[in-house]
């Protein structure tokens, strides 16, 4: 290689937990060929973490770590601040601060950039810095470099994405162990999947601010999580994962972002996802992607969406691509969300009560005449096509001469204001006896 005569870009992390090591023992084990790529060396010189042992052991004795996250920020020789302390507070602060400092920033905070992306965004436009986020969506998977560059020729159609491991695992645990729920939940946090508080993964938030930032980039919209309708898994029964298997179904937690007639749609939910779709065979951890654009159809990109080194690849891609560009004009730089900040649209998100979308429906009911007839007249008169009927004797009453049975349908599509108005109906008819369940449905044709 030809020599070159940069000094190498210094980096300074707040954090290095788990994703913080990896990227130390990435950074270390594959400095020369990072450097071959780079044009130059990169260096983490510093360190903030409030466990200054635990710091120092994963460092040795090379690099100065400190308990201040300040500290780092204010050092004039650090160049890049990888913030990897997760959460929307102090990490919020200190994001802002250290792009006020005009260093560049290299994040993880999926939750940060989906609630305060705007706000962070145009700070780093001021000052003219970059802020890198690869590993805030789908860990390793390089998602956020090919909506950005690799498929920027394209009028993305939808993204729909397997975003969040934890649910993915505990789906699989329960569809192939006959696992309860909780117990699935237990290993996946044992496994270290999990966030902090898993309720950002059970009921889809951490799947909602990472499809937020896709369809921010894929789309040229402004982040905007608080409009995205967010749906769990916890209430999920495992009857639905048999019921759906025998349709020719499996369940997955997807992030939805789609381009529709009355802007854009962006959800999370559980979802029926036919069996043969490569989709529906991303199984335990594992994270995947399909983005549909209309130059090159279907794309999919799998891989592992957490874990030390997984995502301390992404976050050392980032820093490699600014080690690449800082010297280049602001202007000549990839914008962060893809378009450029004065070409933003404003395309309205939709309502959820707009979406179109296909249905799965289990309702317990009496097992007597007319049944079938009054539940099936309550979906024709609201315009709703039936696609199929599955009648199974219900699980906790069954057997010989049971009175009540599982009546399940999937539907076509309708808009899902007429089919929230049809479920109410149904609901209130003497011989639906429980709660009827609605699971949305995605046929990824
Ligand atoms: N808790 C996340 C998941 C980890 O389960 O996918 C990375 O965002």
């Amino acid at each position: 290689m030809k020599p070159t005569n940069l000094s190498p870009i210094r980096v300074g992390l707040l954090g290095i937990g788990t994703v913080g090591s990896g990227t130390f023992n990435v950074l270390l084990r594959n400095q020369e060929e990072i450097r071959r790529r780079a044009g130059r060396g990169i260096e983490i010189t510093m360190v903030a973490d409030l466990d200054v042992a635990r710091a120092r052991a994963v460092v040795g004795d090379g690099v100065r770590v400190v308990d201040d996250a300040r500290k780092v920020i204010a050092d004039p020789d650090i160049d890049i601040v990888v913030e990897l302390i997760g959460g929307y507070g102090i990490a919020r602060q200190l994001v802002l601060e250290a792009i006020e400092a005009g260093k560049h920033v290299v994040t993880a905070n999926k939750a940060l950039l989906a609630v305060h992306g705007t706000e962070i965004f145009a700070a780093a436009h001021r000052k003219g810095v970059m802020v890198a986020f690869e590993a805030a969506v789908a860990g390793g998977i390089p998602i956020i470099k090919a909506l950005r560059e690799g498929l920027t020729a394209n009028s993305i159609q939808w993204i729909v994405g397997i975003i969040n491991g934890t649910t993915n695992f505990i789906l699989s645990e329960m569809r192939d162990k006959a696992l309860d729920f909780a117990v699935a939940l237990k290993q996946a946090q044992q496994l270290g999947y999990a966030e902090a508080d898993p309720t950002f993964d059970i009921e889809g938030v951490d799947a909602a601010h990472k499809v937020t930032l896709m369809s921010a980039i894929a789309f040229g919209i402004p982040v905007q999580f608080d409009k995205a309708y967010v749906e769990g898994i916890s209430q999920l029964a495992a009857q639905d994962i048999r019921y759906a298997e025998q349709l020719g179904y499996r369940i997955k937690l997807l992030g939805i972002t789609k381009r529709a007639a009355n802007g854009i749609e962006l959800r999370v939910h559980p979802s029926l996802v036919p069996a043969k779709r490569l989709l529906a065979n991303v199984e335990g951890a594992m994270n995947a992607v399909v983005v549909q654009g209309d130059a090159v159809g279907a794309t999919l990109y799998y891989g592992k969406g957490a874990g030390s080194e997984p995502t301390a690849s992404a976050v050392i891609a980032d820093l490699v691509d600014i080690a690449r560009l800082h010297t280049a004009d602001p202007e000549h730089r990839v914008p962060h969300l893809a378009f450029q900040p004065d070409a933003m649209s404003d395309l309205a998100i939709v309502p959820m009560s707009e979406v179109v979308t296909s249905y799965y429906l289990r309702l317990k009911v009496a097992d007597e005449a007319g049944v079938l007839a009054r539940v099936t007249g309550i979906l024709a008169e609201a315009g709703i096509s039936i696609d199929a009927v599955l009648q199974r004797e219900a699980d906790d009453v069954g057997g010989e001469g049971a009175t009540q049975t599982d009546l399940i349908i999937l539907t076509h599509d309708c808009v899902e204001a007429k089919m929230n108005q049809a479920l109410a109906q149904m609901q209130v008819l003497p011989t639906v006896l429980a709660p009827i369940t609605r699971i949305r449905k995605e046929e990824l044709a």
